[in-house]
């Protein structure tokens, strides 16, 4: 392919990435966005395959094909509720890739650089497999913890902080006797600095609590972006680091708006120690009545309300209880009573899950309002219904300074006349900690799998 249409190509590519963050941002539009990145992508691919420097067809045609089919059987088996696990397994592949193309940039015969072009590709090397290492090792502990098989729980080793401080001091030494040896004279330390880097990566994530794993994954992401870009500056491939920046920015954005969602600050998730599940909680476990309320009852209430606000979560993304969701929301509106949907920012378990479900279900994008668009509403609400929802509904992050979750901004759903919780039992939510909506004077249980419930009150709807 000659330069001047692979330049071409490179660019279109970089505008419809550009284009696809912008449609990704908001429901309406992330379709076309999310069409505009595998556009984007394919002509990436393609131009790249069939540029000039690519030669090892043999080789290179079977691994996309064995990629592109483990993709496609992925994506079509992953349930929505395991979407986390997958972008950080796909994190991993991608700070490996820069610790590979990092090695054989390092070690390919035909570079003959010298002098600051020598010492400019060197530092891109170190740099790159520095940033692919840990996003590595990060995103494999945090798929580990995202799938259970490792224990949600900070691990808190003493004196972290320190070992994390010595190992990067080490680092920096390590750079220098890099970029002081000749030929491949620097193989030695640039291993020693990956080996520090996987254990860097595997300490950072395993030091961070369940609760904080939204942000690590989108953090990792961030990184991963890095990784891919500074993988750009070793090739010499200007669509690889405008990618891996898109990448890297929109992640670490992503970052900082799920830490002010939760009200944490960047450095203090980061530095671990969040979401133990047992908490430093200063009150004792809520206390009160647990009144149960029935299908049929929560239909009566439904009916004779004027307001009514549902806020999903996690447990009606289990249930799949968004279709039925849907079609009460529209006998209800057929009968007059107002319905919303009150998302939180980190409802479910990835940033978007609510809306996406809601979407699917066909419910009206203009019923669906962002927490701070609906949290001053509740007091003139007349029933809430809480879909699997619990953490991001929990009191105590506003009213006890020791909790857990103390300071996470939550929907004060407890201040409408009615609050009817879903859920199976009176079990804690993803951090862990009791909730005491469940035992406020205006809260009904409705136990059971949501579905089940949705589909009970459905019944009793008459359209
Ligand atoms: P959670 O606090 O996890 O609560 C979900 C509740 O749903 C549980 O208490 C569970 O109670 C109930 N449930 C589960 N399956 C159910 C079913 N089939 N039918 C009825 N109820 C069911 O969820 P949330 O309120 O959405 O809060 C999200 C939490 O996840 C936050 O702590 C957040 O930080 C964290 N997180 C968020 C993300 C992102 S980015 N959104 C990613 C990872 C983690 P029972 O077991 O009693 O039924």
């Amino acid at each position: 392919m000659a330069n001047g249409l692979m330049t071409v190509s490179y660019i279109a590519a970089a505008i419809l990435f550009i284009l696809s963050l912008g449609g990704l941002s908001r429901q309406e539009t992330a379709r076309r966005g999310n069409f505009y990145g595998a556009l984007g992508m394919a002509i990436a691919i393609l131009a790249t395959v069939i540029g000039a420097q690519v030669t090892g067809y043999a080789l290179l045609i079977p691994a996309i094909l064995v990629g592109a089919v483990a993709g496609w059987v992925l994506a079509v088996r992953v349930e929505m509720t395991q979407m986390p696990e997958l972008v950080a397994v796909l994190h991993s592949f991608v700070g490996l890739a820069a610790t590979l193309v990092g090695y054989s940039s390092y070690l390919d015969p035909n570079a003959h650089l010298v002098g600051a072009e020598k010492t400019i590709h060197e530092v891109e090397i170190f740099l790159g497999i520095f940033i692919g290492a840990v996003t590595f090792t990060g995103s494999i502990i945090a798929f580990g913890k995202l799938r259970g098989s490792i224990s949600g729980k900070p691990l808190m080793l003493p004196a972290r902080h320190w070992m994390n401080l010595t190992g990067l001091l080490v680092v920096f030494y390590l750079g220098s006797v890099f970029l002081g040896s000749e030929g491949t004279g620097g193989l030695t330390p640039l291993i020693v600095m990956t080996l520090i880097a996987f254990l860097f990566g595997i300490h950072l994530v395993m030091s961070i609590g369940g609760a904080d794993m939204p942000v690590v994954v989108s953090m990792l992401n961030s990184y991963s972006g890095w990784a891919a870009a500074a993988t750009g500056f070793m090739l010499s491939n200007d669509l690889l680091i405008v990618t891996g920046a898109l990448v890297g920015s929109s992640g670490a954005i992503l970052s900082y708006i799920m830490c002010r969602a939760m009200n944490r600050s960047f450095i203090s998730v980061i530095l671990g120690g969040f979401g133990t599940g047992g908490g430093t909680s200063s009150a004792a476990a809520p206390e009160g009545e647990v009144v149960a309320i029935s299908a049929e009852e929560t239909a009566q209430l439904l009916v004779d309300a004027k307001e009514v606000i549902i806020v999903p979560g996690y447990g009606m993304a289990v249930a799949q209880a968004q279709g039925v969701i849907s079609e009460i929301t529209k006998r209800l509106r057929a009968k007059g009573v107002k319905v919303r949907f009150g998302i939180h920012p980190v409802a479910g378990r990835l940033p978007g899950h609510m809306n996406v479900l809601l979407a699917e279900a066909k419910v009206p994008y203009d019923i669906v309002m962002e927490m701070d668009e609906i949290n001053a509403d509740f007091p003139e609400t007349d029933a809430v219904l809480v879909v699997g929802a619990n953490d991001i509904v929990n009191p105590s992050a506003q009213d006890d300074p020791g909790s857990p979750i103390a300071g996470m901004p939550v929907l004060e759903v407890w201040k409408a006349k009615t609050v009817v919780v879903f859920k199976r039992s009176m079990a804690t939510g993803y951090a862990g900690v009791d909730n005491p909506l469940f035992f406020k004077e205006n809260t009904r249980m409705l136990f059971g799998d949501a579905k089940k419930s949705v589909d009970g009150i459905l019944a009793h709807i008459p359209s």
